[in-house]
């Protein structure tokens, strides 16, 4: 039985918003899911799972437990505590498009009673919560933030595919616009978190999200510069990155790859970079330049395809190349911004005969058209292709065997033990 003051309406039942509604459901909380897409809501109502995370059992057990996904955004209106985890994309000439917030809020707003607690977890820039989401949150419901209702900005933080890190042991932050707010988010998210961490506002919580995933940016950023200038030296990156790991403090390990994908690196930085050019007029270099190298790690991966071919007498165009791994990380469906969609469009423009295999990717579109391409057969797409490129190190391919069987291969991932095929 779900107790009546302990209703909460998760808005946006995606990667973020439906783990999060299943922790909630396993710690009693009677949990609506608000989406506004009918295909997604009817899914989750009869049980299935639409994100790698969690399996239809998961949501089975949800429903059983009183879990109900809805269009209807008047469930606000039964919630006590109300959490907002909806897309928070790049829009025109790579400013943030807060327009999935704005929708978020004026619906929650409308239906919006006193004493409810509002979340959002979207990640944003700094100043979302206060001067975005209040205002209205406020017109719509004529109610006054901070003394009708209590709102709080408390960041996402789930590492999509983790065995190891989920919602119950990733530290959560919290910033409310006052002290009762922030007590209320710390109180709701102790239910079915481990360790609440209240900062000291909204606006620290929301730069806290963007400082983690600048850092990763800028670190990836590095590793990358570095691979393109030890190739050349003939040093080996991977080599030099497992002696510099060794170090126990003051050295953390990142690696090179065929760039950065997913929802939040190629992303989040950008909404830091935007809002500090907006506000005070100059730019964030550190992001710039850390999105300037990421965003040339495809190009750099197809010269490198080029140079191997090259070796062996043969040009890009006509040639067969093999994309292993096109998801955005390794044993998850999620292609979100991966950097497989650029290399593929960069082989095709240059000729090569494409072809891919992605035991998670059963027909993939790119940007430049409408087909659909299709998975090939590993075996014997591996055998045909001139070059093979693995991309995502899927746990399920046997890379000894793919390597041995590959007349060129490149590994993007350094997990060959052949120095020459990495990266
Ligand atoms: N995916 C991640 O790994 C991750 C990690 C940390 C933070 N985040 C952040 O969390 C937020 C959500 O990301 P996600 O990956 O869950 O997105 P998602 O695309 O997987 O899911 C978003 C859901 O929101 C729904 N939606 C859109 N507008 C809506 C509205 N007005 N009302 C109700 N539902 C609406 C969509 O239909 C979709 O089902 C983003 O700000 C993202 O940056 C994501």
């Amino acid at each position: 039985m779900n107790d009546s003051s302990r209703v909460v309406t998760i808005v946006g039942q995606g990667y973020v918003g439906l783990p999060l509604a299943q922790a909630a459901s396993a710690a009693g909380w009677k949990v609506f899911g608000l989406d506004v897409s009918d295909a997604v809501v009817a899914r989750l109502n009869a049980g299935e799972s639409h994100v790698d995370d969690l399996s239809n059992e998961d949501i089975a057990t949800m429903v059983e437990n009183g879990y109900e996904a809805t269009v209807d955004a008047s469930v606000v209106a039964e919630s006590n505590v109300v959490v907002i985890c909806v897309p928070t994309p790049l829009g025109d000439a790579g400013a943030p498009d807060l327009k999935y917030v704005e929708s978020a809020c004026q619906n929650v707003g409308e239906h919006l009673t006193e004493d409810t607690l509002v979340i959002l977890e979207s990640t944003t820039y700094p100043g979302t919560t206060e001067d975005f989401c209040v205002p209205i949150l406020e017109g719509k419901s004529g109610l006054r933030a901070g003394s009708d209702f209590q709102v709080a900005f408390s960041p996402e933080r789930v590492d999509p595919g983790s065995k190891h890190f989920g919602i119950k042991n990733t530290p959560k932050l919290v910033g409310g616009i006052n002290p009762v707010s922030a007590e209320r988010t710390a109180a709701f998210y102790s239910d079915f978190v481990d360790e609440v961490v209240p900062l000291s506002g909204t606006r620290e919580a929301e730069s806290a999200k963007l400082l983690e995933n600048t850092f990763r940016h800028v670190n990836i950023a590095l590793v990358n510069e570095l691979t393109r200038v030890f190739h050349e030296m003939d040093i080996d990156v991977w080599e030099v990155i497992r002696g510099a790991s060794t170090k126990p403090f003051g050295f953390m390990k990142f690696t090179p790859g065929a760039g950065v994908g997913g929802h939040c690196i190629p992303i989040d930085p950008g909404y830091l970079s935007y809002e500090v050019r907006r506000n005070l007029g100059y730019p964030l270099r550190f992001v710039e330049l850390a999105q300037e190298i990421n965003n040339s790690a495809p190009n750099y991966v197809v010269q490198r395809i080029a140079e191997l071919l090259n070796a062996d007498r043969k040009p890009i165009s006509g040639s067969t190349v093999l994309l292993l791994g096109v998801t955005y990380k390794p044993d998850i469906s999620d292609q979100r911004e991966s950097p497989a969609v650029p290399i593929a469009e960069e082989l095709l423009k240059r000729g090569a005969n494409l072809k891919y295999h992605d035991p998670f990717v059963e027909g993939w579109r790119l940007n430049s058209g409408d087909t659909i391409m299709r998975s090939s057969e590993l075996k014997e797409a591996v055998a045909d292709a001139d070059v093979v490129v693995l991309l995502q190190g899927h746990s399920q391919y046997d890379l000894e065997v793919i390597e041995a069987a590959s007349k060129l291969f490149l590994d993007t991932t350094g997990k060959s033990k052949i120095p020459s095929n990495r990266l």
